[in-house]
């Protein structure tokens, strides 16, 4: 199974002081370290901003008890602590052994230094447990990767319980927040905030993907001292698309940590000896340049690392999907009908939805049968594609591999498949089961089924959509006490087969969709070009999801489309412009049904596309500004999005309501070179009749411009470029 790491291309730099004992990695405006103390134990000892080469720090201090109650182990912010001796807080790692004993404490055994970073190797006292924690920082974003793993080098079996790549330490203070993402179908990313308490705070999924409930992304900052622009910000996220759990918590004297890394709720791996267990990477960051900061070296972290083909990767396409003009209605004429209209668009890529494939009229019946739908397609779907190449467009598919349908062949013929508890009720969402990919035969059937299809088909594009939980997570043909592997070896073997696929069709691109937003994380990004963030396409909605997302992801990812007013979720009514303005802050796509346009929405739709082509790179690969928020019923919101050479700027404003007889408040713009003279051109809406035609980079954002906007839903696109 492949490495979950991802090597970075240039790594800062790692040393050893052997006078301290002190490891440190220093990357550009940060610095990370940890030192081992007189017990063997490591402690963190910095986490934050850049100090000097020159500067020394000081040998870990000896960990001391508080009291009978809390042993050193549960007050010491130390960076990976076993469950055993006395351990009060939360462990990185439990193991129990065959006899019975569940006690585990790690010791400093040996450490590599090497311009890739530092492995130190941590023994169990007792026994022939050993334990890599592995560290990397990415020189350009100073953000760290830290996994570890596991290995049993002892002569029977042992059983992890509970492993986390990474326990982190910040800084003692006592005025952290804690900002996370939460979420529902069709309402994801909403973006919460609380103080840190003593006590701990679980963000997870038991789900075995994902989920929108929560994001494995979290950003604590100082009360008081942090806003968008400024302040320091220490931020993570956990590269993992399956169960997982993030727990941030403050000891009783006041450590504030973060452990994450495998959900240990149902969680249990029993390793043979001589066999290994490794973690996915938990990426943590830090700014001093507030949330706005944070986002934004995230966002260069996953062009620049994350993403495939980084540090370069693909402009993303604007796209027309089936969905809500068709649903499962598809058929060659009908399609083929909508791509001569999209093309007249300027779309570049024609993706059908759901419903080309088995009997799939319905979300009833089809899934496992990844063979073309004859009665809708009666040749096959090559004409539809030649039909779509011949418009000059890329042709995408939707599929859902890791699903079955009752009423289906593949299910008839491999009712074992899904993951299911023997004997048991099969407990259904959205009337389908989860395939178990932890099987080699059902991960090899789904890489063939696919293999196929792409080897008789010009597709360019994947939407891998998932549209449900799991249930009654077993897997009956291994031993009972075997089973639990599921919950790692099912995403390991998705990432394998994403992998596999990527190689055999290297020029494939694949969205994550999971019912929209359930499967978003640095793991999938690392595998997939692009990510369906939600189901709900309203523009109003979507600003507020747009706001939560980015402060974790890049917006070059996000897909964003166009469809129809009202929109079906809150039947809201917006104009076209208005709905474009809203997508046009990701990665554009229209997903209307173009049969019920007029004349006039085709010229507008053309318009607004021809200008997202002249602004795209600076909003899928600039940097953002969030200006203005739209969380917390705020009745504007404001983004702008920089190029990387500070030559193109972006803005977009939006008025969700007037309700008196509002004055228009200045927009400053930030991110622009103050010595630079920026003219700027209006893609929709008017700035005001005084504005000058150009001016400096300092005007813009000392001065600022006046978007004047008045009723409801309106909103105003303007471009800046150096003149
Ligand atoms: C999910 C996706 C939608 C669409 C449907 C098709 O809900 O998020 O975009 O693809 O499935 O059934």
């Amino acid at each position: 199974m492949a490495a979950l790491a991802v090597p970075f291309r240039s790594s800062a730099s790692a040393v050893f002081d052997s006078a301290a004992k002190v490891f440190r990695l220093d990357g550009d405006g940060v610095t990370y370290a940890f030192g081992v103390d007189s017990a063997g134990q490591l402690q963190s000892l910095h986490w934050g901003g850049a100090l000097q080469a020159d500067d020394v720090l000081p040998a870990a201090p000896k960990a001391a008890d508080y009291s009978g109650f809390d042993r050193a182990n549960s007050v010491t912010p130390l960076e990976y602590v076993g469950f055993g001796g006395g351990l009060a807080i939360e462990p990185s790692l439990k193991v129990s052994y065959p006899n019975g004993v569940r006690d585990l404490v790690l010791k400093y055994a040996s450490h590599t230094v090497s311009a890739d970073g530092i492995v130190v190797r941590m023994k169990d006292v007792s026994t022939e447990v050993y334990v890599d924690l592995r560290y990397a920082m990415d020189k350009a974003t100073g953000i760290l990767a830290r996994s570890a793993v596991v290995e049993n080098k002892t002569r029977s079996w042992i059983r992890v319980d509970q492993m986390a790549a990474a326990t982190l330490n910040l800084p003692f203070a006592e005025d952290y927040e804690l900002q996370y993402l939460t979420g529902r179908w069709a309402a994801e990313w909403t973006l919460q905030k609380r103080p840190l308490e003593v006590g701990e705070t679980v963000l997870e999924s038991r789900m075995g993907m994902t989920g929108s409930q929560n994001n494995p992304w979290l950003a604590i900052s100082r009360e008081g001292l942090t806003d968008e622009e400024d302040g320091p910000v220490w931020f993570g996220a956990l590269a993992w698309s399956g169960s997982w759990r993030i727990t941030v918590d403050k000891d009783i004297v006041g450590h504030p940590r973060v452990t994450a890394g495998y959900n240990p709720f149902d969680f249990g791996y029993r390793l043979k000896p001589g066999e290994t267990l490794e973690t996915p990477v938990f990426y943590a960051g830090y700014s001093d340049k507030g949330m706005g900061g944070a986002s934004r070296l995230m966002h260069r972290f996953q062009r620049s690392v994350i993403l495939p083909n980084a540090p370069t990767p693909k402009l993303r396409p604007v796209l027309y999907n089936s969905w809500e003009a068709t649903e499962f209605a598809v058929d060659e004429a009908g399609q083929i009908a909508l791509a001569e209209k999209a093309a007249t668009l300027g779309v570049e890529r024609f993706v059908m939805d759901d419903g080309w494939f088995g009997k799939r009229n319905n979300d009833r019946a089809g899934l496992g049968d990844w063979v073309v739908n004859t009665e809708k397609f009666p040749k096959g779907l090559g004409p539809l594609i030649s039909k779509v190449r011949g418009l000059g467009m890329e042709f995408g598919l939707w599929v859902e591999p890791e699903m079955v349908n009752a009423d289906s062949d593949l299910y008839r013929a491999h009712p074992d498949w899904v993951i299911n508890f023997k004997d048991r009720p099969r407990s259904e969402g959205r009337n389908q089961m989860v395939l178990n990919l932890a099987r080699k035969d059902v991960r090899d059937y789904i890489l063939k089924s696919l293999d196929l299809l792409l080897r008789e088909n010009d597709i360019a594009f994947l939407k891998w959509d998932h549209n449900r939980s799991w249930s009654e997570p077993g897997w009956p043909e291994m031993a009972a006490e075997d089973q639990q592997k599921i919950y790692v070896d099912y995403t390991k073997n998705l990432y394998w087969i994403f992998a596999e696929l990527r190689r055999r069709y290297p020029k494939l691109e694949i969205e994550s969709c999971a019912g929209g937003g359930g499967r978003v994380d640095l793991g999938i990004m690392h595998l997939t070009d692009q990510i369906w963030p939600t189901d709900n396409t309203d523009p109003l909605d979507r600003l507020k999801m747009q706001d939560g997302f980015s402060h974790a992801y890049m917006p070059g990812v996000m897909m964003a489309w166009v469809t129809a007013s009202p929109n079906w979720v809150n039947k809201r009514s917006t104009s076209l412009e208005y709905r474009f303005l809203s997508s046009m802050q990701g990665c554009l796509g229209v997903g209307d049904n173009l049969n019920h346009w007029v004349p006039e929405d085709f010229a507008t739709a053309k318009r607004m596309i021809e200008a997202y082509k002249s602004i795209r790179q600076t909003v899928q690969r600039g940097d953002l500004y969030r200006l203005v928020s739209p969380q917390g019923g705020s009745e504007r919101s404001v983004t702008l999005s920089v190029s990387e050479d500070k030559r193109q700027a972006a803005l977009f404003t939006f008025l969700h309501s007037s309700s008196t007889f509002d004055a228009t408040p200045i927009i400053q713009l930030r991110g622009l070179d103050p010595e630079l003279r920026y003219g700027f051109r209006e893609i929709a809406g008017k700035a005001d009749t005084d504005t000058p035609a150009t001016a400096s980079g300092a005007y813009w954002m000392n001065h600022g411009i006046r978007v004047p906007l008045r009723g409801d839903f309106q909103a105003a696109g303007i471009v800046f470029e150096a003149v």
